[in-house]
């Protein structure tokens, strides 16, 4: 049982957490709360009725919906491949409904009391309600601090003619964003780049006019000089008390969907570090083509490989239907492969089988990886992952990158690249080094601690 912290009026202290309703969201913001109650605070988890977590899961925190009505449409998260006008709408639909919500928390208050709110970074409108209603807010960013640095950035970018990106300009170094190229900035169609930095200028404004503090899922040991940077921009603290999964007391299953663990007996019965492990996350889809090719790449490649397909992961097969592999390659995938749809994660990278990890380099995964000492092959599909990407095999030198286009030839090369090649014992061994330098991050507490006495002092 945690200790209650108390406010010098003798009241204990709550605070309640907005995560924004998508796994690689959601996660690290439980977490976050988790490792608040461990430190005495009581937490209540006001959320979407859209991707709602489980409270049963999670019986130390209190959970409150906030019942929003959401858009129809390409808008409707999960539906479309337009994260931006995703975000856009969610921020619109869940405005008054997390200010009402949020209102009658604080009307019906019985100790502990409200000490402060968290809300996920994106929710440019959740900042603004809460600091509206008086309540000190502040904001998780679930990416990399590189990212949370080249946003704050990005009104300077366009007038620097970075932004929209020019193929002439691609591998330009950033000049105030170095190791990142032009190629590496957040990603998307250059049609879409008036709506991407007018959300990007709503999250920075209300960041900068409403936040009492910023918390980061990130730590010194590989962004020290990117969390100084943050720091000197704004005007409120930066809280880096990452990685959250790492400093959790139970190391509880975050996730919005059931794993598969049938692979991880299938992983007892290989050599160590024999497997590809092979997952774009919880968001990105590709091609038909793009899969195909995937396929046919780790089949001909010779090695063993845990394969995450996602029901919904290839375009234009259904958000709900698994694809299906390419005609031929059963055989293949029998012999040498596992196919999932969704897989425990953290428990597979930590698993000895385990050789390398394909990924579209997400930051929890990018974290993940990190922390679990396993080198990665880079496939970056769209938003910060082109950051993480290049931090992975430029930074941190422990990636490959898979090349912007997707071709089994490729895939099988670089595949046996870095599970057998010289390179890829190079990076295993860097990333073995990344490894104990985290853990030295995860045996000290004093970030965390010093969010929860900040929090108690607002
Ligand atoms: C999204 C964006 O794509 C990402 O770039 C951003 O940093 C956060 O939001 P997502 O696609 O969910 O992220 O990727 P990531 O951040 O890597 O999070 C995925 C999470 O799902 C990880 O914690 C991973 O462990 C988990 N996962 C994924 C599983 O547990 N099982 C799986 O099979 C696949």
């Amino acid at each position: 049982m945690a200790r209650q912290e108390q406010g010098s009026d003798g009241v204990c202290r709550r605070v309640v957490v907005f995560p924004l309703p998508f796994e690689g969201h959601m996660s690290p913001m439980l977490q976050l709360a988790e490792l608040l109650h461990a430190r005495g605070l009581a937490v209540t988890v006001l959320h979407t009725d859209f991707n709602a977590p489980d409270p049963a899961r999670h019986p130390e925190l209190a959970f409150v919906p906030s019942h929003e009505t959401l858009p129809d449409g390409d808008a409707t998260p999960g539906a479309g491949t337009d994260i931006v006008a995703q975000l856009l709408a969610l921020n619109g639909a869940c405005e008054r409904p997390f200010r009402e919500a949020l209102a009658s928390l604080l009307l019906g208050q019985r100790p502990p009391d409200v000490a402060c709110v968290v809300v996920d970074g994106q929710w440019y409108t959740a900042l603004g309600a809460a600091s509206g209603l008086g309540v000190p807010v502040l904001a998780l960013r679930t990416d990399s601090a590189a990212m949370f640095r080249s946003m704050l950035a990005f009104p300077r970018l366009r007038d620097a003619g970075y932004i929209p990106v020019k193929d002439e300009r691609l591998d330009e170094l950033v000049a105030e964003l170095e190791p990142l190229r032009v190629r590496d900035l957040i990603r998307v169609d250059s049609s879409d780049t008036d709506a991407l930095c007018g959300f990007i200028a709503r999250v920075a404004a209300a960041m900068r006019a409403s936040a009492s503090g910023v918390v980061l899922n990130t730590f010194d040991a590989i962004e020290a000089l990117e969390l100084t940077k943050i720091q000197e921009e704004l005007s409120c603290p930066a809280f880096a008390v990452g990685p959250l999964h790492m400093m959790c007391p139970a190391p509880a299953d975050h996730s919005l969907h059931r794993p598969d663990r049938s692979c991880l007996a299938w992983l007892d019965a290989h050599p160590p570090r024999s497997v590809l492990y092979v997952s774009l996350g919880s968001v990105a889809s590709v091609d038909p083509g793009v899969f195909e090719e995937m396929a046919w790449g780790l089949a001909s490649s010779g090695v063993p490989f845990l394969w995450v397909v996602r029901p919904g992961s290839v375009h234009g097969v259904g958000t709900e239907a698994t694809p299906r592999m390419p005609d031929g390659i059963d055989e293949e995938v029998r012999t040498r492969g596992k196919v999932v749809t969704w897989a425990p994660q953290r428990e597979v990278l930590a698993h000895e089988a385990i050789g390398a990890f394909w990924t579209h380099c997400g930051w929890n995964s990018t974290l993940e990886s990190i922390c679990a000492g396993v080198p990665v092959l880079a496939q970056p599909c769209f938003a910060d992952q082109t950051v993480n990407a290049r931090y992975l095999t430029h930074q941190w030198g422990i990636g490959l990158e898979l090349g912007d286009v997707i071709e089994r030839a490729r895939v099988a090369k670089t595949a046996r690249m870095v599970m057998t090649g010289k390179e890829g014992g190079r990076m295993r061994e860097r990333a073995r080094q990344l490894k104990l330098q985290t853990n030295q991050c995860v045996a000290s507490s004093l970030a965390i601690e010093s969010l929860a006495r900040y929090m108690l002092s607002l």
